[in-house]
């Protein structure tokens, strides 16, 4: 009896250390495809992580040579969701979403538990509302912030400005939206304070244009019924391509709005959806 206890015990003890363990490893949880570029999951999240709403973390896998492949991540998820949720690009020869986009529930993944990041509210002054304009998975840190309640106890009303080519590509933010005002948590704090405005570029849809465009043109500001933006009532958060940042930011400083940081609050802020090539 004993014999066979210790046996099942070294059996149960080489099966332990042949497994491998990442650094920092945290269990995926659940994957969904969205298109064939997109995907979005969920992962364990470290007990000790505390995050702001709309930060990013580096997020990986372990290389051919074993050394952890790294990337940077939006969270997707709220700051009081007990898993974290990631929504990725499939990039066909991209280092490391190459591999990424086969995760499955139960593997791991490496997630450096480092918090940091420009779209925060803490980096805007007070306002009334409150504008989050995106492009492709540039959505990223306005789906955590979107299901943030202090965003809504700040400001009166949230805009969601986001542009893909084709409008497969919005149906991540589409189903996120469309869930928000009966989740059980929020939905109440949300109802009535949250705009949607998803437009497509390429494909025939009931909004279209750049959000660039809808700006200047004022397009907008007529379909939700809102004035122009004006640097005492309207604040914003900008997450795109360089090129996207770069045009909405001269719009946005056309308005009169001015760029700021966490250690200087201003009326908005940008962050980099990814390093693009060559930059
Ligand atoms: P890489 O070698 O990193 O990229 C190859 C090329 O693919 C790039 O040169 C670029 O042209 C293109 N590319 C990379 N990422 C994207 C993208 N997201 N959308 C369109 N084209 C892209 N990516 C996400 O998918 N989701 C996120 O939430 C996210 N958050 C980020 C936050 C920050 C602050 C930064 C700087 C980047 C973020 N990225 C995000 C990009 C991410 O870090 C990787 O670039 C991406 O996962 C591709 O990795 P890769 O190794 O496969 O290819
Ligand atoms: P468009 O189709 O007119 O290029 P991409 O897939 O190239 O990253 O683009 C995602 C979305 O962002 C597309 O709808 C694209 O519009 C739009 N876009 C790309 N660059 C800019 C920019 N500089 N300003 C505004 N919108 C942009």
């Amino acid at each position: 009896m004993t014999h066979m206890t210790e046996a099942i015990q070294m059996t149960d003890a080489r099966a332990v250390s042949a497994k491998p363990h990442l650094p920092d490893a945290q269990t995926v949880t659940s994957v969904r495809h969205w298109t064939d570029r997109l995907f979005s999951f969920r992962v364990s999240r470290p007990a000790a992580l505390r995050f702001r709403s709309g930060e990013f973390v580096m997020i990986g896998l372990m290389d051919e040579r074993g050394k952890p492949l790294l990337r940077a991540y939006s969270i997707a998820s709220p700051s009081w969701d007990e898993e974290l949720e990631f929504y990725s690009i499939k990039v066909p020869d991209g280092p490391l979403t190459s591999r990424l986009q086969h995760i499955r529930p139960g593997d791991e993944i490496i997630l450096r538990p480092k918090p940091v990041g420009t779209l925060v509210v803490d980096a805007l002054l007070p306002g009334k509302r409150l504008w989050f304009l995106a492009t492709g998975t540039g959505i990223a840190p306005f789906a955590s912030l979107m299901r943030d309640p202090e965003v809504y106890e700040k400001f009166d009303q949230v805009i969601m400005m986001h542009t893909c080519r084709e409008v497969a590509e919005l149906e991540y933010g589409r189903q996120l939206v469309d869930g928000l005002e009966t989740d059980p948590l929020i939905g109440e704090i949300v109802q009535g304070k949250l705009r949607y405005y998803p437009t497509t570029t390429r494909e025939p849809f009931h909004h279209m244009g750049r959000v660039t465009d809808n700006l200047a043109s004022g397009k907008v500001f007529a379909d939700l019924n809102l004035p122009g933006l004006n640097p005492e009532e309207d604040r914003a958060m900008v997450c795109g391509s360089l090129a996207f940042n770069l045009d909405v930011k001269a719009i946005l400083e056309g308005f009169g709005l001015r760029e700021g940081a966490n250690s200087d609050p201003k009326e908005f802020v940008v962050e980099k959806a990814f390093v693009g090539e060559g930059i």
